[in-house]
């Protein structure tokens, strides 16, 4: 059923009916559409652009037909042309002329765009949410392993020791900082819409204010044009999912990394892993592949909407039916993977063994080496020359640097005592990278403790 019907003879095909639907995804917004339609009644109300008895009638229908949805009495027709047009037509259904009367001084337009970010406003904060279980997850952890020695990488070559915990709380910056961005995000959609009409407001007698807070919005927006034509909402929401998307991938890969033969730095838990269909020795972490591999939507969702915005000229135009597929993806997509993500971590099994034994081998402690020779009096650039040296030599001899004599240091460079072998040792090097933001067990336990202080404020 149409609500345009007036102006056209013939009925509109059913192929053209199903290409112009959206109600196959914008059904999930039944509950944003009764909401605002609540709101919008109220205030028509209120302001006597319809009688307050009238009100009162569409408000109860409107309330009558959301619990009919939720218990499964009405169903959803899905040959209608989108959510707001079948809730009118029920509600018209209904009551007769009082239903007819809810569209007054209100277009789908600025409808639809209120519907949307109703809907998002609650799903920035689902995501912000879930992010922040992640996050204590990761605080938990780094605080048991703050003590755990790992190599820490650059190029993916062994680089300078540091501690597991250490490592995992890179990861809680990250979702912090994606916690904050979704605040952000939400601050500045949090702007009601409607009263923009179709474009160009109207003469009613309106007052924005009134939905304003009926809707618990933090402010109208300020140009009917925009209201129904901005999307920007959508694109910094799924700009933010893509941004997690980034950090949850990285995060996989290292995971992936760290399951192999050549690390087994970790094992997950066989509930958060899957088996081959021929080869019976593997356990595999499809999970996080399925996460790294789950980036690619969102990105795409991102570019989606930036596509289908930058064309269009003033004000709506029916394009902006995509946005919806697009920006519901990616919050699905996000919520699926974070679902799956954390108690994947929270449940992996850490082998501390195999991250020291990676960590002594590698000369990773070469630069400590090098610091005691400067700590010692030795200009940088020349004990770092003196290192190289001195790892060269454990190359030929096939040692390392804990296990070369005294003597060979010396002959390298006669400031070397025996004292440098306390300087080198793993525990050491990663016990003395206190500076601020450093990796020693008594900062990450001080940095895991803030971050869930952090998470307990709010
Ligand atoms: N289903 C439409 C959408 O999702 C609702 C707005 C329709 N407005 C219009 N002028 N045809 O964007």
């Amino acid at each position: 059923m149409q609500l345009w019907k007036g102006r056209f003879k013939k009925e509109l095909s059913k192929t053209t009916n199903d290409f112009n639907s959206s109600i196959s995804f914008d059904s999930r917004m039944y509950k944003e559409d009764i909401e605002g339609s609540i709101a919008h009644a109220t205030m028509l109300g209120k302001c006597g652009i319809i009688e307050e008895s009238q009100a009162e009638n569409i408000c109860k229908g409107l309330k009558e037909i959301l619990a009919d949805i939720e218990s499964g009495k009405l169903m959803i027709d899905m040959e209608a042309e989108d959510i707001h047009t079948f809730i009118e037509g029920e509600l018209t259904a209904r009551l007769g002329d009082d239903g007819k009367r809810l569209h007054t001084s209100r277009s789908r337009n600025d409808q639809v765009a209120l519907d949307i970010k109703l809907y998002l406003k609650k799903e920035v904060v689902n995501v912000s949410n879930m992010l922040k279980d992640l996050v204590k997850v990761i605080a938990d952890k780094a605080e048991q392993y703050s003590e755990t020695v790992m190599p820490g990488y650059t190029h993916l070559q062994r680089a300078q020791p540091i501690t597991f915990g250490h490592h995992l709380l890179a990861y809680g910056e990250m979702f912090l900082r994606d916690i904050s961005r979704l605040n952000d995000c939400l601050k500045r959609m949090d702007e009601m819409p409607l009263g923009s009409c179709a474009l160009a407001g109207t003469t009613y007698p309106i007052d924005r204010n009134i939905t304003k807070e009926l809707l618990g919005f933090d402010r109208v927006t300020n140009n009917s044009l925009d209201g129904v034509s901005d999307r920007d909402y959508c694109i910094e929401f799924a700009s933010c999912l893509s941004i997690i998307m980034v950090h949850l991938s990285r995060f996989s890969e290292e995971i992936i990394m760290w399951c192999s033969w050549e690390f087994k730095f970790i094992e997950l838990d066989d509930a958060f892993s899957t088996g081959s269909s021929i080869m019976p020795q593997k356990k595999n972490p499809d999970i996080a592949e399925l996460v790294r591999g789950k980036s690619g939507r969102v990105f795409g969702d991102t570019m989606t909407l930036l596509t289908i915005m930058k064309g269009i000229a003033l004000a709506y135009n029916k394009d902006m039916q995509e946005d919806k597929e697009a920006i519901f993806d990616a919050v699905d997509t996000v919520k699926m993977c974070l679902t799956a993500f954390t108690p994947m971590l929270d449940t992996m099994k850490v082998i501390g063994e195999n991250m020291r034994k990676a960590a002594a081998g590698g000369f990773i402690n070469a630069t400590d080496c090098a610091d005691w020779l400067t700590k010692n009096g030795v200009p940088f650039r020349d004990a770092y020359k003196a290192t190289g040296e001195l790892v060269a030599r454990c190359i030929e001899l096939n040692t390392d640097l804990e296990n070369l004599p005294i003597d060979e240091y010396k002959k390298i460079c006669d400031v070397f005592t025996e004292d440098v072998y306390n300087a080198i040792s793993l525990e050491q090097c990663t016990m003395e990278r206190k500076a601020f933001g450093g990796p020693a067990p008594e900062n990450v336990k001080a940095q895991a403790k803030r971050v869930k202080d952090l998470l307990n404020k709010d």
